[in-house]
């Protein structure tokens, strides 16, 4: 199976490069921008794609390729700042434009271009996606350019002798016309990848790697809830001997409605032989007493999660199991981990710091199934392996669960009175068919009551905050936009059916300035 290898340099669009590669039905692999082109790397490598960059080319400390780049035959392309580099390190000439290109600027092929390669199928003038400050004034040595944007701006060029381009502008952003043209004749045109990337082709060679390196020996997986950690599961019982893999569930009581029997349901399904629940609602409640900080609450719930972990998992009695991890690919890349180590750090206080996980890593003894895979492909994973599809579906969680969606402290009549409120509300989304448009909605119990009226009585019920966002990878998000009378519907449902609630709010507020959740 071939593979495009991409050289990161920070950019916020490299993640979108390699999702764009895959959809040709090329696997793609994300490096760091300095890495050497061993032999390892290169392996069934048939291009590569230099990505783009918060830095300028010529800032000192601006990261630079590893000079293997320059002496390997294979076809490169080079995006935005990827292409700067090229040029800078070739002889030309890169310097700050007064004023940034950025946005959708039209782009126009000179002659040479529209005989190229790289566009064919292209239209001679398409609107392209910019977005940088720095521009090419004199190309490189052997290389000219082929496209322009307003008042001649280079935007691609190509190499006279070598199998080399570059673009300006972003031709993995959506909005770009003919980009997803553009880099389908680079991947399968220029370089031949060919189409062998496919879920089933993942999922047999990560089950010969992962059979191959435990062996007999038992794994271990601790179960969330979410959709990653069922995938992981999905995939172990499938792959392996179901009687070596121990599934480890703690309910926190801090989990959705009915959450926990869904979750015990469907492993058992799947053929779990060794399925275990600790049930610690009572501790994690009696822990979160009186609390209503919001960093102490998730400081509680990650610590005492923790206690729990290790004293359930030495109860299990497979100290030398291997222990195996949902980590998706964007959480490597995001925590700096191996790969492309210049993008920057956005959701590391997430990841609470396991001493098992630690211990485990030191020994070799961490699996991580999905590593190489986005949120997309996990679904996809997920039906190949024969999940259900509200189950695959699902809209993300986080980690100390209702603890953060109770503004101020926590009791179990406020996580009952939440759990209600929050099924009857995703129990309209999916009536009215709108779950699957939403990347994540739920409830938010706010911290005050407010009086109201119900029949001839009044009434001093909890306040509730609906929140539904829309976004690619939960970094930046989007107010849902409903229509008025979905939500209208929505509000009287809930006080309908949720009688300790009088009053359902609406959160418009975008991820920036504001959070998902709320604490
Ligand atoms: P925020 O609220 O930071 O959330 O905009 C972004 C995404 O991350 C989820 N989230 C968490 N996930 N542990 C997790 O595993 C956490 O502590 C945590 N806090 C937020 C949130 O639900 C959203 O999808």
């Amino acid at each position: 199976m071939d593979k495009i290898l991409i050289l990161d340099y920070g950019s916020q669009y490299t993640q979108l490069i390699g999702r764009r590669v895959r959809e040709l039905g090329v696997y793609s692999e994300i490096v760091s921008g300095d890495a050497p082109l061993e032999a390892e790397l290169l392996k069934d490598c048939a291009g590569i794609i230099l990505s783009g960059s918060p830095f300028s080319a010529y800032d000192e400390g601006a990261p630079v390729p590893h000079e293997s780049l320059y002496s390997c035959a294979l076809p490169i392309l080079g995006v935005c700042y990827g292409i700067q580099r090229m040029t800078l390190d070739s002889g030309g000439s890169v310097e700050r434009l007064p004023e940034r290109e950025y946005g959708r600027k039209p782009v126009s092929l000179r002659e040479k271009g529209s005989q190229d390669r790289l566009f064919a199928g292209v239209g001679r003038e398409f609107s392209s996606w910019m977005s940088h400050g720095d521009s090419i004034l004199q190309p490189g040595s052997g290389w000219r350019i082929i496209a322009e944007s307003e008042g001649g701006i280079a935007a691609a060029l190509a190499h006279e002798s070598l199998p080399r381009w570059g673009v300006q502008f972003h031709p993995e952003v959506s909005h770009c016309e003919f980009g997803a043209k553009i880099l389908e004749n680079f991947v399968r045109g220029i370089c031949g990848a060919d189409g062998g990337w496919s879920m089933q082709a993942y999922l047999e060679r990560e089950a010969d790697r992962i059979r191959a390196k435990v062996g007999k020996s038992p794994v271990l997986l601790l179960i969330s809830g979410g959709v990653d950690s069922t995938v992981a599961g999905a995939f172990l019982l499938k792959v392996l001997d179901p009687a070596q893999v121990y599934l480890l569930y703690i309910d926190t009581g801090l989990m959705r409605k009915a959450e926990s029997e869904e979750v015990m349901k469907n492993l058992a399904s799947l053929g779990a032989r060794h399925l275990h629940m600790a049930d610690a609602e009572a501790e994690f409640l009696g822990a979160l007493r009186g609390e209503g900080d919001p960093e102490k609450k998730r400081r509680i719930i990650g610590d005492l999660f923790i206690t729990i972990q290790e004293r359930e998992v030495a109860r299990l009695g497979i100290p030398e199991a291997f222990l195996v991890q949902g980590t998706l690919y964007t959480d490597l890349i995001e925590s700096g981990k191996g790969v492309g180590k210049k993008a920057q750090v956005i959701k590391s206080h997430h990841n609470v710091r396991s001493p098992l996980v630690e211990k485990k890593r030191a020994e070799g003894r961490v699996i991580e199934p999905l590593d190489r895979l986005y949120k997309d492909e996990v679904r996809a994973l997920g039906r190949l392996l024969g999940l259900p599809p509200h189950v695959v579906g699902r809209h993300p969680f986080p980690g100390p669960g209702l603890g953060v969606r109770i503004l101020g402290d926590v009791t179990k009549e406020k996580c009952d009175i939440l759990r209600d409120a929050d099924a009857v509300y995703i129990a309209e989304l999916k009536e009215r068919g709108l779950y699957d448009k939403i990347w994540q909605a739920f409830c938010v119990l706010l911290p005050i009551r407010s009086v109201g009226v119900a029949g001839d009585e009044r009434k001093y019920g909890y306040v509730v905050a609906l929140r539904a966002v829309v976004s690619e990878d939960g970094m930046t998000a989007d107010v849902y936009p409903f229509e008025s009378r979905d939500l209208i519907a929505i509000s009287s449902a809930i006080t309908n059916r949720v009688p300790a609630v009088g009053r359902v709010a609406y959160d418009i507020s975008s991820k920036p300035p504001a959070t998902i959740e709320w604490e």
